[in-house]
């Protein structure tokens, strides 16, 4: 990933993070999902009164591109916390499920603060994944 690639999706993903309904827990997190053509879909973490309904911003930003009917990922950004500096925002265990399902062990998975950084892939976050085929 190039670095000017890198910063353009930490960029997209803390913008998407002003898009955030978190009343309850006041963690926004904002999702930049890069796709192998290029383009962007962002996403925000979405929550409900009755809290399991919550929807993290990562499946707000894969859903929505599953959608449009694309199918072939190459990574996605991460921003997230309370307050700032935010700290590391690494993606849930449902939403690296989610992932599994669409993206090869290469994903990448760029995380940062703006202080900190990290880039990890699927198969590290992930290593051993459900899955239905033997
Ligand atoms: N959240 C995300 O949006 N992504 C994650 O990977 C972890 C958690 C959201 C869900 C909830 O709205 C808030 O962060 C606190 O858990």
């Amino acid at each position: 990933m190039r670095k000017e690639t890198t910063e353009l999706l930490l960029k997209k993903a803390a913008e998407a993070r002003g898009a955030s309904y978190s009343p309850y827990s006041g963690f926004s997190v904002g999702a930049a999902l890069l796709l192998s053509d290029g383009s962007i879909y962002t996403g925000a973490n979405i929550e409900n009164s009755s809290y399991t309904p919550t929807v993290c911003a990562e499946r707000v930003a894969f859903f929505s591109a599953l959608h449009d009917g694309h199918r072939d990922f190459r990574a996605i950004a991460i921003v997230g916390g309370k307050g700032e500096p935010t700290g590391l925002c690494y993606p849930c265990g449902v939403c690296l499920q989610v992932m599994s399902e669409f993206c090869s062990g290469d994903f990448e998975i760029i995380l940062s603060d703006g202080k900190e950084g990290r880039t990890l892939t699927l198969d590290e976050l992930l290593p051993r994944r459900f899955t239905l085929k033997k």
